[in-house]
């Protein structure tokens, strides 16, 4: 009996003594879990290294592989200005929307602190922002704008891109221009201008933006259109070729506008109008978008009448700003990012005589 009670006072001591402890221990773990809470904040803010997964759906895109090249550049010098170690892993989609999505996943399972997706197909993002969400990485998604709807699914989504619709008006302002100021450009001298278009994508919003707004643009500045034909070419110079050399065949010299939704398809406009011996004088105007190397090339040298500049540029600092950003935690206030989750840069015309500016 005494031993038990001699138990349980030792018992109620020790007890008492564990409360101590338990007491002692949980202070500990809460100043640990307060300190540990801390440090990696901080750790966080100034971290020494940094991943960010990037994923295109195409890497033999002319504008997008410049971009990516801008992206990377500015990357080398933010690491040597911030000190941070910007490690980037690109994949090439190859369009298809499923390779893109486990590119996603490995990016995932390699620690990426952000994810820049430049979607395969605009209207299937939900996997990947569902395994984003999950794992807590945020998501910029450039170039291929997904709808609305999508982008507000979760906090963590931004996108970064351009005003499209600002392209089309341009592109049709400098069309209007030439019109107006060359007698020439109207073959049959009929006051109206037959146009063909080279179209991107079906249901890529830049594609059909852009053929919309630098249509009416041409119209509500008093000039009327006729629409002899359009093809799809997917933003690509060959596709374009074989479309534009088709058109030709069926509606040859009557043509006296080429609206192509970008550079590239622009010049394979002019590689058909080539390979066809048609003299340049005896070309329809061709108006391309993008601005790329090889777009200023031929604006400069008389090919294309003039094209807009989608500022790759300018895309490809407001991503890397962003997300470096939000991989070392940092304050987006400076970036300029409309309801919280939009960049988008403006384009600008450029005729011959302002190719200097962008070279
Ligand atoms: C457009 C660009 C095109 C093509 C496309 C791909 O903004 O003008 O040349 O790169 O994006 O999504």
């Amino acid at each position: 009996m005494s031993g038990d009670g001699v138990e349980r006072k030792e018992s109620g001591v020790m007890r008492m003594r564990r409360r101590k402890w338990l007491t002692a221990g949980l202070v500990l773990i809460l100043c640990g879990g307060l300190l540990a809470g801390c440090s990696p904040a901080v750790r966080e803010e100034h971290p020494a290294n940094i991943r960010i997964g990037v994923t295109v759906y195409d890497q033999y895109d002319t504008f997008v592989s410049q971009l990516i090249e801008k992206f990377n550049a500015y990357a080398s010098e933010k690491e040597a200005e911030s000190k941070v170690a910007i490690n980037i892993e690109t994949y090439n989609a190859a369009d298809s929307q499923t390779t893109q999505n486990s590119q996603v996943e490995t990016m995932l399972s390699d620690g990426c602190n952000v994810i820049c997706v430049n979607l395969v197909d605009r209207t299937e993002p939900s996997v990947i922002i569902d395994m984003a969400e999950q794992s807590g990485v945020p998501v910029i998604f450039f170039n291929r704008e997904l709808v609305e709807e999508d982008l507000e699914r979760w906090d963590q989504l931004y996108y970064v891109g351009a005003k499209a619709f600002e392209s089309g008006i341009m592109q049709g302002e400098i069309a209007v221009d030439v019109f107006k100021n060359n007698p020439q450009a109207d073959k049959n001298g009929d006051g109206v201008f037959q146009y063909v278009v080279l179209e991107g994508e079906a249901g890529h919003q830049d594609a059909i933006v852009r053929t919309e707004y630098s249509v009416s643009t041409v119209i509500e500045e008093g000039v009327e259109m006729e629409k002899l034909s359009y093809a799809i070419a997917n933003w690509n110079r060959a596709q374009a070729q074989t479309k534009m050399a088709q058109m030709l065949g069926e509606y040859g010299g009557e043509i006296e506008l080429v609206l192509a939704n970008n550079d590239d398809m622009a010049l394979g406009a002019v590689d058909a109008l080539k390979a066809a011996g048609i003299a340049q004088e005896q070309w329809p105007v061709i108006v391309g978008i993008d601005g790329t190397d090889v777009g200023l090339a031929a604006v400069k040298n008389g090919e294309l009448a003039g094209t807009v500049y989608n500022d790759k540029e300018g895309q490809a600092l407001a991503m890397l700003n962003l997300a470096y950003e939000l991989s070392v935690g940092g304050s987006l206030s400076e970036l300029g990012l409309e309801d919280g989750k939009y960049i988008r840069l403006p384009y600008a015309k450029i005729g011959p005589e302002d190719v200097a500016d962008y070279e």
